[in-house]
């Protein structure tokens, strides 16, 4: 069972259907990246399974226990994140956390030794300024303290990085992480690298629905190129494989940078022995010979064009 299960969600707004059917599963201990453009529905998604919006259609479960509209029982498994936090700029990061633990029921004991470990595990322990003069970084950092001081089973960030130079956004990357053996982290972006960084699976939300799903590895097997990158000793014996008229074929297109050769099939039955066979017949050795693999970026862009 997964810590969050999305059933055929559906949402409109008026004549505009942002989701069409999500279906997805968060299993437990996992970092899920959840990717899409502006307006793909990344919000709207967390705003329902935090309860705060009304699907017209389908259900969220939370810990097995089914979200309902408006009623935040299942909220206390979930720490959150919003994609623009708000706080009181004449508080300290250590008094604003106080006054959260005050908020959430927490016993000052317990609120005093959680706030420690978390302006620890953010990096602020020993920041005595005012929230209101923190940067950017400062603040989605105290954000997700805050959003942990509960040890939610579900730690739920929209955009945390979106806003941050690359520098904040490693530390932020780097929290959730290490946040990862304690809790399960879902977090919405746009910026693909952060999500080859540090997530175990990822969900790539695009017309409403799911366009890609899995761990990073299962996505990228499953949308492997049928290609080959060929590496050879000299620009010279590159040429020659790269002009050979065996491949001069209407399904093969083939492209060289300097002793590189990239090979790629398309709509024919012709695998990697095709070309170990001209290279045979050329008695050529290539260096190497390994299968193109797809980036997460170059699938991103098949699925969103
Ligand atoms: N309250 C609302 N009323 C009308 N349209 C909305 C509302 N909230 C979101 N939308 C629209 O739904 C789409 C998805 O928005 P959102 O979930 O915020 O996308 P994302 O977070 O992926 O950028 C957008 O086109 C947005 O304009
Ligand atoms: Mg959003």
């Amino acid at each position: 069972m997964g810590i969050l299960e999305i059933n055929q969600l559906h949402k409109r707004f008026g004549q505009h259907e942002v989701l069409k059917g999500l279906e997805m599963d968060v299993p437990e201990h996992s970092i899920f990246g959840l990717v899409g453009q502006n307006g793909a529905g990344k919000t709207t998604t967390m705003k329902i399974i935090l309860g705060l919006l009304k699907p017209d259609s389908g259900s969220v479960t939370v810990c097995g226990e089914k979200v309902a509209y408006g009623e935040t029982k299942t909220n206390r498994h979930i720490g959150f994140l919003p994609d623009v936090p708000e706080f009181y700029g004449y508080m300290t990061a250590r008094e604003y956390l106080k006054l959260c633990g005050e908020i959430t029921g927490l016993s000052q004991t317990k609120t005093k030794v959680r706030s420690e470990e978390l302006l620890e595990l953010v990096g602020l322990k020993n920041e005595k300024k005012r929230i209101g003069s923190f940067s950017r970084g400062m603040k989605q950092r105290l954000g997700i303290a805050q959003a942990l001081l509960n040890e939610p089973k579900l730690l739920i960030c929209d955009e945390p990085t979106s806003s941050l130079d690359p520098i904040g956004r490693k530390e932020i990357l780097d929290i959730l992480l290490a946040a990862k053996g304690k809790t399960t982290v879902l977090f919405s972006t746009h910026i693909l690298s952060d999500v080859e960084r540090i997530c175990d699976r990822i969900a790539v939300l695009h017309g409403g629905k799911l366009a890609l799903y899995g761990t990073l590895a299962e996505v990228k097997q499953r949308h492997r190129y049928n290609g080959f990158v060929l590496e050879f000793e000299n620009v010279e014996t590159a040429a020659i494989f790269a002009k050979s008229k065996e491949l001069q074929h209407p399904s093969i297109s083939t492209t060289r940078s300097g002793n590189t050769v990239t090979v790629l099939l398309t709509g024919c039955d012709l695998d990697g022995h095709f070309f170990l066979d001209v290279l045979a017949q050329k008695r050529i050795v290539p260096l190497k010979f390994v299968a193109l693999e797809p980036t997460l970026e170059s699938l991103f862009l098949e699925v969103v064009q």
